[in-house]
């Protein structure tokens, strides 16, 4: 099939669009270089793949005008795409938010009903619920997310239900929870953890380190979007998480003893728009997705910090 990966550059965009060369599609990668953080990573994240030959990357913007001139059209679409960062949503820089992700999200729909594509997976984000009612939480459960990040990803799983619903192409919505391993983003909680412990520098924690997440390993991410290339009800939304539930300060000790040394840990006030927990059930992706992560904890951090030692050369 050939396939366009938006936010191909990013963390998990890369890593998909890897795994989907791998299995022997044409992948379109297209990605705009946001400054979010630095260009260098994302370069790094592309390096993998700029060779291969069933691989052609677009340095374009989803709110460029001419975008579906300069792209070749595709069956399938994976929209990662997106401004990352619940902490710096606030503010004027919501406007950065509001054109990439509820504005891009629009217009890549518009180009994908003239292209007739049969399958949209976007990504989405546990942030959507904000402070769940329930834990594990549910698909169905209320939405009330904490943050403008929130705000723009649930507008964006609503624009790509109505444009299911009104053109037919079968759309499916994938709610990450807490993504992490090799390439992740520099400003998410391990890559900060992992690259203080080894320059032997205070580790920043925003809150008590009471508050837990579901993580989830890169790969295992990876493998959801592949099982819903081809598995998966249009028009639903499917919570993706690692099914590990732990504490920020469990993990801290998780890297302490893989590092095997004292870490410094600097505890700070919590930052508006972090929820206290997430926790996924994920009982429908495993369903009709077949969803089923295998890395557990231990071993994705280990993975990272080996990818964190080497891509700072630590
Ligand atoms: N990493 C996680 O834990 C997590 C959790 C929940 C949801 N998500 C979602 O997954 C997706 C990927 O996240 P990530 O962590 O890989 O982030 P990332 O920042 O590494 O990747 C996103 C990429 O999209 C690109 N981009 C942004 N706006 C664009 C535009 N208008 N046109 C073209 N490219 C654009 C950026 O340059 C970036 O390279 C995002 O949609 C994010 O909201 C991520």
């Amino acid at each position: 099939m050939k396939i366009l990966v938006t936010g191909s550059a990013g963390f998990i965009g890369s890593a998909l669009a890897s795994r989907l060369l791998e299995l022997g599609h044409v992948v379109i990668g297209m990605d705009s270089f946001l400054d979010y953080y630095p260009r260098k990573q994302k370069e790094n994240n592309l390096k993998k793949i700029n060779n291969h030959s069933s691989f052609k990357f677009y340095e374009k913007n989803l709110i460029d005008a001419d975008l579906g001139e300069v792209l070749p059209k595709v069956d399938v679409i994976y929209h990662l795409a997106a401004q990352a960062g619940v902490r710096a949503s606030w503010g004027k820089e919501f406007s950065i938010y509001a054109d990439n992700n509820i504005l891009g999200t629009q217009i890549l729909l518009e180009l994908a009903q003239s292209w007739k594509v049969k399958r949209i997976v976007y990504a989405s984000s546990s942030s959507v619920y904000g402070n769940a009612v329930r834990y594990p939480v549910k698909e169905d459960d209320p939405l009330h997310p904490v943050s403008p990040y929130g705000v723009s990803k649930l507008a964006a799983e609503h624009l790509c239900a109505l444009y299911g619903q009104s053109t037919g192409i079968s759309v499916l919505m994938l709610r990450y929870f807490t993504v992490y391993g090799p390439g992740q983003r520099p400003d998410m909680a391990f890559h900060r953890f992992i690259r203080s412990a080894l320059r032997d520098e205070p580790i920043v924690v925003y809150g008590d380190g009471k508050q837990t997440r579901d993580f989830t390993f890169i790969e295992d991410a990876v493998s959801a979007n592949c099982q819903a290339l081809e598995k998966g009800k249009p028009g639903t939304v499917y919570n993706i998480g690692g099914g590990e539930r732990v504490s920020i300060n469990f993990v801290l000790d998780m890297i302490k003893k893989i590092i095997g040394r004292e870490i410094k840990i600097e505890y700070q006030d919590t930052v508006k728009g972090d929820v206290r927990h997430t926790s996924a059930d994920t009982t429908r992706a495993r369903n009709d997705l077949g969803f089923d992560p295998k890395t557990t904890l231990e071993d994705g951090l280990q993975k990272e910090v080996e990818w964190v030692k080497e891509f700072y050369r630590l």
